[in-house]
């Protein structure tokens, strides 16, 4: 059994974690940074660098304390060093080196979609690979079949926005505050998803790829038109947005051979009406549906801890020369996909 140390700092989540191979979550802590970034209406990603060199220590002794453990103890450090928002990214992975190298342990650099990937490994024991995995979060929007540690098959990726990113926005265009995801749904309760009439980008499309930006420019125009109610809207966009995943989720099953499950992970996996839906979709195609708790679906370091935990036991870890990087495809060998602003 393998102890391993994680640390999260790719965006606005500052996080520790010790999580055993054995998937034993020993201690996890999380800051957020939402009421920083709020003025501001998304994040900054000057502001996020700097609060995670304030929180981090902090946050690395607690889980240590928590645990009743110390550096001794631990068999490797994992930090996330990509993709991601590249000071914070920087602020990870320089403070596990600087473990790494004082308390003589292995660094494992970890790419953060990988630990989105394997999160829900941690809580599902018998979940076996290939899998297919949406990941939809505010950075990505993808469906991977996820075939091992470290082999990843890119299946499609947004050609445009990721889909907690039209979240966030819509939610900016219709005044309902930050983060957009829980705002949205929130908003949607209240109203008719069949009021506006509203794109569905690329659904039905041979091509497996997702788009978002023509869905936030029609909600722009459907509140510019002042014919709608703001929480019609919301309702409407969210279906769309539902509508959209479950199209591109469905065409990708068609083609994952042997996929043993249908899982989802990420940000935007916390909208009920995203999980009702591909909850459906499994069941049509005789597949179990897993999703991660909602905390192990958000951002957090037990995730990197168990991709690390993974790596480790492989035998797969990194010299302290390891490069921070803003972005890190999973999948490098993925047809690029057409579009200005693509997501790797
Ligand atoms: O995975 P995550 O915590 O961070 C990234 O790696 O991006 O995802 C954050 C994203 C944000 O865009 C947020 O608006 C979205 O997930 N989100 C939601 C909900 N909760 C969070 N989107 C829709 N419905 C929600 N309930
Ligand atoms: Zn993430």
């Amino acid at each position: 059994m393998s102890l391993i140390l994680g640390i999260e700092s790719s965006c606005d989540e500052t996080a520790a974690a010790l999580v055993t191979s054995e998937r034993r979550i020993l201690a996890h802590k999380l800051a957020g940074q939402e009421a920083a970034h709020r003025p501001y209406g998304g994040v900054v990603p000057e502001i996020a660098a700097r609060a995670h060199v304030e929180i981090l220590p902090s946050l690395i002794e607690d889980v240590l304390a928590e645990a009743n453990v110390g550096l001794a103890d631990v068999d490797a450090i994992a930090a996330t060093a990509g993709p991601g928002l590249i000071g914070g990214v920087l602020v990870g992975l320089v403070t596990a080196k600087g473990l790494a190298m004082a308390a003589g342990k292995p660094l494992i650099a970890v790419n953060h979609l990988e630990g989105h990937a394997l999160s829900p490994m941690l809580s599902k024991p018998d979940l076996v690979f290939p899998y297919l995995l949406l990941l939809v979060s505010g950075g990505h929007c993808q469906l991977l079949l996820v075939e091992d540690v470290g082999r990843y098959r890119r299946i499609a990726t947004t050609i445009d926005d990721a889909a907690g990113e039209a979240f966030d926005k819509s939610a900016k265009l219709l005044g309902l505050g930050f983060p957009g995801g829980p705002a949205v749904e929130r908003a949607a309760e209240t109203g008719d998803p069949k009021a506006v009439p509203l794109p569905r980008p690329l659904m039905g499309s041979d091509e497996p790829h997702f788009s978002f930006a023509g869905l936030k420019s029609a909600v722009l125009r459907a509140r510019d038109s002042g014919r709608y109610q703001a929480n019609d809207i919301a309702a409407s966009f969210q279906q769309a947005v539902v509508d959209c995943l479950v199209d591109r989720t469905a065409r990708a099953l068609a083609t994952a051979d042997g996929a043993t499950a249908l899982v989802v992970a990420g940000g935007v996996a916390a909208n009920q009406k995203v999980r009702a839906a591909l909850t459906g979709l499994a069941a049509a195609n005789g597949l179990p549906f897993i999703a991660p708790p909602l905390w192990l679906c958000t951002d957090n370091a037990a995730m990197i801890a168990w991709a690390g935990a993974l790596r480790f036991e492989r035998g797969l870890i990194d010299g302290l020369d390891a490069p921070a990087r803003a972005r890190w495809p999973l999948d490098p060998d993925a047809e690029k996909a057409r579009g200005a602003g693509v997501k790797a």
